[in-house]
């Protein structure tokens, strides 16, 4: 499955930046999965930073080794188990270095994932990070450590991140935590727990931050960012719409994006925020899941395929330039050919950009799990995958085609991967633009770029201008 147009969850990133030489110890760690975790492994940085911890990019040389873990699908687990066999062979020889699984996987395996990897001194589920000093120094004196207990309150409001492997121009915030939608193939409720607002003004001083250090793109995460609703005595509540319009206040010159939006959850209200504001992104992640009304309704994602068509409708209407992207899982339990057509309907219908594409991965304890068979044999989940990715490409191909010969404001985001001599940034609808660098330039400038040629997967372009004129709000 190499295709461009599928990006499975992002595996084992490591901190690469420098070791720090200062006195104290070093850790290690690696982050698999969602935005989320990668955001969380930065807030971890910064506790252990507060415990003297500092990260190093070498598994050799640390005292204290992690892993950011990811339960989403079978897939992602396995991935970590090999690690953990893999740390536990470079770390035979250092005696006194510890092993910590945080994340998802800590949070559904608990006092299993002790108990069955030896190696495992630590185990420390996504709302107790606060206590990994405690925990450490408990491991220090040879006692193994857990911590799962799910909050109603923690969103590490007052905690700033040590950005790992930051390119210095883009950044993320995690503006809530936890889900409580319960759609019925989905385990994140259960390892990540009651979803939770953060104090928005905790999250405007993180991005005024990041804009004062020279960030310019900030993307506001949470697993459903449209019900963020903040409430405090004496003070109007803030919902999803107030926040992007208060981040987005912070300056003209820092862009805003936001990842992941419900269909169920997204208001007129934030599309006609998105729609005022030039610095914020026209491109909505609003994964589907499938398109026949019928496995909807088994997915609990509590709309229908009309329902669904009507928003795509209203966000074309409102935000007429909006790129629109979306999650697609194949082979639902009791899914039909018929309802895989639907689903290919749908991804006509909506003409995404992108769409991140799964095969149906049972997870134990989910509704699903416990009510439907997983029915739909390998092979045949293998083949309606395909076909969805195959009619992606073609809309990918057919989306950035349209691109062809228009002008673009480009965040330069630094080199691109294939050559130093071309920079790569993206436009305003989440594209990946490659241009040829021109002096005066550099990451976290701005620049007018025409497009020249497009892939399925990329636009290339010519600056088109030196100068950019950043629009203020209407
Ligand atoms: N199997 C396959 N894909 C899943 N996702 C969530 N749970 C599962 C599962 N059990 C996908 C959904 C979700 C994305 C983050 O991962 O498409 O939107
Ligand atoms: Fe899982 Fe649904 Fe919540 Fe997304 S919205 S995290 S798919 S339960």
């Amino acid at each position: 499955m190499t295709d461009k147009a599928i990006v499975e969850e992002r595996q084992g990133e490591v901190f690469t930046g420098d070791k720090k030489t200062s006195s104290g110890k070093l850790f290690y760690i690696e982050s698999y999965g969602c935005q989320m975790n990668f955001s969380d492994s930065e807030i971890v940085a910064s506790i252990l930073g507060e415990a003297n911890y500092h990260p190093t990019p070498n598994l050799d040389d640390a005292d204290l080794v992690l892993i950011n873990t990811c339960s989403i699908r079978e897939k992602a687990e396995e991935t970590v188990r090999k690690r953990l066999r893999v740390f536990e062979k470079s770390l035979a020889d250092k005696p006194g270095s510890l092993v910590g699984v945080l994340g998802c996987m800590a949070e559904r395996l608990k006092n299993k994932l002790l108990e069955e990897e030896k190696l495992v001194d630590l185990v420390v589920g996504p709302d107790a990070y606060r206590d990994l000093p405690t925990l450490l120094a408990d491991a220090d004196e040879g006692n193994r450590g857990v911590n799962v207990f799910l909050s109603r309150e923690e969103t590490y409001a007052d905690i700033s991140p040590v950005r790992l492997n930051s390119s210095g121009v883009t950044a993320f915030i995690s503006i809530m935590r936890g889900c409580d939608n319960m759609c019925s193939f989905c385990v994140v409720p259960y390892t990540r727990g009651r979803e939770r607002s953060r104090d928005p003004f905790s999250i405007v001083a993180e991005a005024s931050d990041l804009f004062e250090r020279g960030y310019r793109e900030v993307t506001l995460l949470g697993q459903n960012v449209d019900s963020y609703s903040w409430t405090r005595e004496g003070i109007p509540q803030v919902s999803f719409a107030n926040l992007l319009a208060m981040v987005a206040d912070i300056h003209p010159l820092l862009r805003i994006r936001f990842s992941t939006s419900h269909p169920k959850d997204i208001t007129d209200q934030v599309l006609h925020t998105i729609a005022r504001y030039p610095n914020i992104c026209k491109y909505i992640h609003l994964p589907v899941q499938s398109g026949s009304s019928r496995v909807l309704k088994l997915m609990n994602r509590t709309y229908d395929q009309a329902w669904y068509k009507n928003k795509i409708d209203r966000i074309y209407e409102l935000v007429p330039d909006c790129a629109i992207s979306s999650d697609i899982i194949a082979g639902f339990c009791s899914e039909t050919e018929a309802d895989h057509e639907e689903t290919l309907n749908i991804m006509r219908y909506a003409r995404y950009s992108m769409s991140y594409m799964f095969m149906y991965s049972e997870r134990p304890g989910t509704p699903a799990a416990k009510k439907y068979a997983d029915d739909v044999p390998l092979e045949e989940k293998k083949r309606r995958l395909q076909g969805v990715i195959a009619l992606q490409n073609e809309l990918s191909r057919q989306h950035n085609r349209k691109d062809v010969g228009q002008s673009f404001e480009i965040l330069i985001e630094g080199d691109s991967k294939r050559s130093k001599e071309y920079f790569k940034g993206r436009n305003s609808q989440n594209k990946m633009v490659v241009f040829r660098k021109i002096p005066g330039f550099k990451p976290g400038d701005y620049t007018k770029v025409t497009i020249k040629d497009a892939t399925s997967a990329t636009l290339i372009g010519v600056v088109a201008d030196k100068t950019v004129e950043v629009a203020m709000p209407q």
